[in-house]
């Protein structure tokens, strides 16, 4: 077997190469269909393995921004990874990563994020678990929003695809900036991907998909998508909610109070929230929320001085960190000091160690230096060194993101 990896040159390879993953979906996409991932998903980002000329693998990237501490940093967004049954376990994977960890380098993309089919599959080239997220479950008559909060404020319209398409992305927009793990979303992927109610699979066997708009002091603060789903088997209904954003405390509250009282449903569903979402200090019942908690995005930094002089940090202050190793990339490992929010290469003696893996875990401040210590995926070399570097790298919240790309 020769297998060749190279780039998509035209709709129908790029088509062919979203067909690996599409197998495993029950998926044959068509060219029309790869042509309209072009505008997220150029040609040239799209890599495919080719057996005797036949496409059986392909590997694709979103050139997007996700919003690290501090603001939005350029990203290569992993997405549709497949080989063909016919072909598994036979290298092509590992073919086609360090082919595209390669070429998001040569891009200058300072870090590589994606979600993981299976957790066992990414540390080999680097990625470190990022974030947890959590669904969650709630009985219906166990909603209410705790006792002793404002009356409701504001208005909830129900609004159609268009109005939708002029205000979700502004409120969007303006919490993006500031919140870490969400990712860029421009006019065309709100059009085809978060707002689309055309193809039948993201129905899920629920019904069509509704946006409600929250307006406060008369002007938009807040949005949810949701669906409806009545059961096969049971007499049995659930609000499904797709995403629910409010701009601050008060239209998180109100957004989720309209989610929570919607009349005869059974339970209300909600996925991808994060850890330390507002959710459980607003219900009377946190106990009831019923939380499945999972991992979330994975970040594999690819440029380690740029990753990290990239991201903000949480105070002034200097720590020496030592990559240990690296599977792809030797130009990361070393010793490397943050020092006024910048990452050089340093001949100090190092604070923590640790590798590429344990750096893309901490790097959004999903998990703490002393947490990934206590696991054994990082060991203190000086006396305090955990404590420094979690100074430095400690966020406010929990990174966010709120859909899987
Ligand atoms: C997962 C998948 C892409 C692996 O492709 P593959 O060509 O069989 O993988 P490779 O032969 O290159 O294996 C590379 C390494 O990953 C390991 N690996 C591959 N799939 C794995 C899995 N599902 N679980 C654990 N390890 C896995 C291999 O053992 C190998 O390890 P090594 O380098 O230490 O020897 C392929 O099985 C597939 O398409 N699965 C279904 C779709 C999917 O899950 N896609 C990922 C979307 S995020």
């Amino acid at each position: 077997m020769s297998i060749r990896v190279r780039t998509v040159r035209n709709t129908e390879e790029l088509a062919r190469a979203m067909g690996a993953i599409g197998h495993y979906f029950g998926w044959i996409p068509t060219a029309e269909q790869g042509e309209s991932f072009l505008s997220y998903l150029p040609l040239d980002r799209m890599h495919a393995a080719f057996d005797d000329g036949r496409i059986i693998g392909g590997a694709g990237v979103y050139p997007f921004e996700l919003t690290v501490p501090g603001g939005p940093l350029r990203c290569a967004g992993v997405t549709i990874v497949g080989v063909q049954p016919t072909h598994r376990r036979r290298g092509v994977l590992r073919r086609m990563m360090t082919a595209q960890l390669a070429d998001v380098r040569e891009r200058g993309e300072p870090i590589a994020a994606l979600w993981a089919s299976e957790d066992t599959i990414y540390g080999r080239y680097g990625y470190g678990m990022a974030s947890q997220c959590v669904d969650i479950t709630l009985p219906r008559d166990s909603a209410e929003l705790r006792p002793g909060l404002p009356p409701r404020e504001g208005q909830v319209r129900l609004v159609d695809h268009d109005e939708a398409m002029r205000e979700f992305p502004r409120v969007y927009e303006r919490l993006r900036r500031r919140s870490t793990g969400f990712v860029l979303r421009t006019r065309d992927w709100w059009s085809k991907r978060n707002l689309d109610d055309t193809a039948e699979w993201r129905r899920g066997n629920a019904g069509p998909l509704n946006r409600a708009l929250l307006e406060l002091d008369g002007g938009p603060a807040g949005y949810a998508l949701y669906r409806v789903a009545q059961h096969q088997t049971e007499f049995k209904r659930s609000l499904r909610v797709i995403e629910a954003q409010g701009i601050d405390a008060r239209a998180t509250r109100e957004i989720w109070r309209f989610l929570l009282a919607i009349d005869w449903m059974d339970e209300i569903e909600a996925r991808l929230l994060p850890v330390d979402h507002p959710l459980w200090q607003l219900v009377a019942r946190p106990r009831f929320l019923g939380m499945k908690v999972h991992d979330g995005l994975w970040v594999r930094p690819i440029d380690i001085g740029a990753a990290l002089s990239a991201r903000a940090y949480a105070r002034d202050g200097r720590v020496t960190l030592e990559i240990v190793s690296d599977p792809l990339f030797e130009e990361n490992v070393g010793v490397w000091t943050i020092a006024d929010g910048v990452a050089r290469r340093a001949r100090r003696r190092p604070d923590v160690r640790l590798d590429v893996q344990a750096l893309g875990s901490v790097y959004l401040g999903g998990f703490s230096f002393a947490e990934l210590a206590r696991a054994e995926r990082v060991e203190e070399a000086a006396r305090g060194g955990l404590a420094r570097a979690d100074d430095l790298f400690r966020t406010d919240a929990a990174p966010w993101c709120p859909e899987i790309f």
